[in-house]
């Protein structure tokens, strides 16, 4: 009875935050006082809400943040048992400085959690606007920095048998938008999946999480809209004339428009996932995170593309 009790408040619980309970979802791992994890992109969204959680449950958290303030906002707001870290996931030696310090931190119980969330998503838009370079920013951090940080903690994550889970996003499911970050999220889920096929032969476990649209940096309209006007501001007139004189102003009120729809305030619909795959003793290879991502946009990506162009065509028109 009392087992049974344990899982219908698991059950309540995880319909609370956007998750279905799945038979075994509800045992979980303990000693968490001796387990360590490490999160990169902690300064804000996702990963910092991530620290918080984590260290509340008592883990032993090193926090990864790109800026000196993002790192000392996360400590005031932590006990010191959360180390911060300032780590840029495109700095092959900034990331060998990570693993350094958290081989100090971890002695010789290995390093249980990676969580590879650091990500940044402008410049998105239309492809045309783009130059090479722009793609290569954000693949530069969504893609090849989430290989090099994994690569550079495997042995760390060996000795623990630990977890990695990897931010995907359901845009490396449906390519939504123009530019680098569609491309750098199907990576992530490629990355992801034969990481885990190779490291089940040392017990490591490999999640990735798909959010669907969330509040946060990543999905801020201001950011875009503004990232989209110097693109459209280094065109050649010829190639604005091809598109018409309304169609920037056009773009940007629909994706302001859908983006404020879309996007849901309740990140820790996403932190539940990833402290899930981190906690379970059988975590998921995939987490759906959000409403949207579970019954539209994951659904919406097994259907045939002229299907899904169309919605989406319909979605952009409003
Ligand atoms: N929000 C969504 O709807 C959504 C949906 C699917 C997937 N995701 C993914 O979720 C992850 C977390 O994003 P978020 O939504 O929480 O947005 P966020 O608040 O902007 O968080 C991303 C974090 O990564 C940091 N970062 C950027 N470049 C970095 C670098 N080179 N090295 C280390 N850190 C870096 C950012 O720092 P600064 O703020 O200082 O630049 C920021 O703290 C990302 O991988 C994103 O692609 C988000």
């Amino acid at each position: 009875k009392q087992k049974y009790l344990v899982i219908s408040c698991a059950a309540r619980y995880q319909l609370a935050h956007g998750s279905v309970l799945v038979s075994g979802d509800s045992y979980r791992i303990g000693g968490f006082s001796q387990k360590h994890v490490f999160i990169t992109g902690c300064d804000s969204g996702f990963g910092n809400l991530l620290a918080r959680q984590l260290d509340q449950k008592g883990f032993r958290v090193t926090a990864g943040c790109l800026t000196e303030k993002g790192a000392a906002d996360l400590a005031a707001a932590t006990s010191p048992r959360l180390k911060t870290l300032l780590v840029d996931v495109t700095d092959s030696a900034s990331i060998r400085s990570a693993v350094e310090f958290v081989k100090r931190e971890v002695g010789e119980r290995g390093l249980w959690g990676l969580v590879n969330n650091a990500g940044r998503s402008v410049p998105i838009g239309p492809p045309e606007w783009m130059h090479l370079e722009d793609f290569t920013k954000v693949l530069d951090v969504n893609l090849i920095g989430v290989i090099d940080v994994t690569l550079q903690f495997l042995p760390l994550l060996k000795k623990a048998k630990g977890r990695v889970v990897n931010v995907a996003s359901i845009l490396g499911r449906l390519s939504l938008t123009g530019g680098g970050y569609c491309l750098s999220k199907w990576g992530v889920e490629a990355f992801s999946d034969s990481l885990r096929r190779d490291m089940q032969h040392f017990g490591i476990k490999v999640s990735i999480i798909e959010p669907g649209f969330f509040k946060t940096g990543v999905t801020s309209v201001d950011l875009i809209n503004a990232d989209l006007k110097r693109l459209w501001a280094y065109l050649p007139q010829d190639v604005k004339d091809s598109y018409g004189a309304t169609y920037l102003d056009d773009y940007m009120r629909m994706q302001g428009f859908s983006m404020n729809i879309l996007c849901s305030p309740d990140i820790s619909k996403v932190t539940w996932c990833m402290e899930h795959a981190l906690t379970a003793q059988h975590p998921r290879t995939r987490y759906g995170a959000g409403w949207d991502a579970k019954f539209f946009w994951i659904p919406l990506s097994y259907l045939p593309s002229f299907v899904s162009d169309f919605i989406v065509h319909m979605l952009a028109k409003g």
